[in-house]
């Protein structure tokens, strides 16, 4: 692990890359060139569905199996909307890429377009990201002075148009068809599946929603073939019949209570422990860890016993967490109370819910209201399995809610339940931690 050389974070530091100048000295958009000149768009989305890229978003789909959802001879328009929002908490690994190595990004979303034979796309990115911004838009207008974006991409019959739209500010805008929608000017409230977007999506018509570090990757997939993208990363686990093998660079966020918060490119399949120990520089102030959510709010939190799990896609799953999600580590010391983490976490959820469907906009207020009241040392034994049984009953997975928010409100409470009831049960017996009080300023 120790010998990779990024590929992804390769310019991070020369800034010189993020003009169009430099990032073409070296050795930028030779890729696109070649593939406009020389392939066609089926050969495009063959090669990227080969690699086994799967989408960085989150979900982890499989990237070239998604495209090849979109209606077979469509007239058009199709769309491609690059989701930015990276809404996330501790997941910064989007912005990297578009403060640091914009051209990069670009050329990931022309060659995606292509395959697609879309003619418009859209960078959809988060509001509080004005710098990235920035970056993004005058990347944008040099490519066009440049003719690499605009009509008739570098001589060829390709042309594309992007757009830079900026976001309305609230988690719900990275989930793909609230994007979609607040991209069309409306309040992004997520829309009912099916129709996916591939078949109806930015103004009703086919459309790819894909994460900028899904679109990064395929740069890489297109200059440096199959064989390379599969040499890193992991196969499918054979315990896990649905696994897909998770294949390819990624970038790895750490933060929490670590000496070294930051951002690493690793092949898929670190395990957490050597994030936290080697990447991370270790836990703060000569303390151990006590747990981490492995890879963003709503994949849950696991304790330090289980660090040894690889980030993969599979990886998270095999100790009952939800997944990779972003990959964005948090890691939380061993004097932190697992009522507050959860606490917080509730908080984040309750706060992010749109309220289309009840389960949700009322579950999460529950979970927040239930894990406050134990917070304030009035909690009651029910309340650990009452909020079980809520967590366990509000999403997509379930059945019961139009998107994925609330299946991602769920796991922190039932892995945190899980994972650590005993100290559930103690704070609730006592209502302290270490001896201290813990009610809350102005709690009754
Ligand atoms: C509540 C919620 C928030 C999401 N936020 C993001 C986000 O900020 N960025 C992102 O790429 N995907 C996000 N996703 C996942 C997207 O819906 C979608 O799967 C993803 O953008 C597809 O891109 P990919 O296939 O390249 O990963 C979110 C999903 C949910 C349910
Ligand atoms: S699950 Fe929650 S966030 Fe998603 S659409 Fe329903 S209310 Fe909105």
């Amino acid at each position: 692990m120790s010998a990779y050389e990024p590929v992804l974070l390769r310019r991070l530091g020369k800034k010189e890359c993020q003009s169009i100048a430099g990032y073409r000295a070296d050795g930028g958009y030779k890729t696109l060139e070649r593939v406009l000149r020389e392939m066609t768009p089926d050969q495009v989305t063959t090669q990227v569905k080969d690699s086994g890229l799967r989408g960085r978003g989150g979900a982890g789909f499989p990237t070239g199996l998604k495209w090849t959802f979109l209606p077979k001879g469509h007239p058009g328009p199709v769309y491609l909307c690059v989701n930015c929002d990276e809404s996330e908490p501790c997941t910064f690994n989007n912005r990297v890429l578009i403060e640091n190595d914009p051209h990069q990004v670009i050329e990931g979303i022309i060659l995606a377009s292509y395959a697609i034979r879309a003619k418009t796309a859209y960078f959809y990115v988060r509001y509080e990201y004005g710098f990235g911004t920035r970056q993004i838009q005058k990347a944008i207008d040099e490519a066009y002075e440049a003719g690499i974006l605009g009509n008739k991409i570098l001589g060829t019959d390709y042309s594309l148009d992007i757009f830079v739209h900026r976001g309305a500010a609230a988690y719900i805008c990275g989930e793909e068809t609230g994007l979609i929608e607040s991209l069309e000017g409306k309040r992004a409230w997520p829309r009912i599946k099916p129709p996916f977007p591939a078949i109806e999506g930015a103004f009703r018509k086919p459309t790819i929603v894909n994460n900028p570090e899904t679109l990064a990757n395929v740069v890489h997939i297109m200059d440096r073939g199959i064989e390379w993208f599969k040499s890193l990363g992991v196969p499918p686990d054979p315990k896990n019949p649905r696994d897909a093998g998770s294949y390819g660079p990624k970038l790895y966020c750490v933060s929490g209570h670590v000496n070294k918060p930051g951002i690493v490119e690793l092949p898929m399949g670190v395990t957490l422990r050597e994030l936290v120990d080697k990447h991370g520089g270790g836990v703060w102030k000569g303390r151990k860890a006590k747990g981490a959510i492995p890879g963003g709010n709503s994949m849950g939190v696991i304790p330090e016993s289980e660090f040894d799990i690889p980030l993969d896609f599979n990886g998270p799953g095999t100790v009952k967490a939800l997944g990779l999600g972003t990959a964005a580590v948090t890691v939380f010391d061993e004097e932190t109370s697992i009522v507050d983490v959860l606490y917080n976490l509730c908080r984040f959820f309750a706060h992010e819910s749109c309220g289309q469907c009840t389960p949700c906009r009322e579950g999460t207020g529950w979970m927040l209201k239930i894990v406050e009241r134990i917070r304030n040392g009035q909690g009651r034994r029910e309340d650990l399995d009452i909020l079980e049984e809520v967590a366990d009953r509000i999403g997509i997975m379930p059945g019961t809610t139009i998107c994925g928010l609330a299946d991602g409100a769920g796991w922190p409470v039932k892995t945190a339940i899980r994972k650590f009831r005993p100290e559930f049960e103690s704070y609730l017996k006592e209502g302290t931690r270490g001896g201290v009080r813990l009610k809350m300023a102005g709690a009754h």
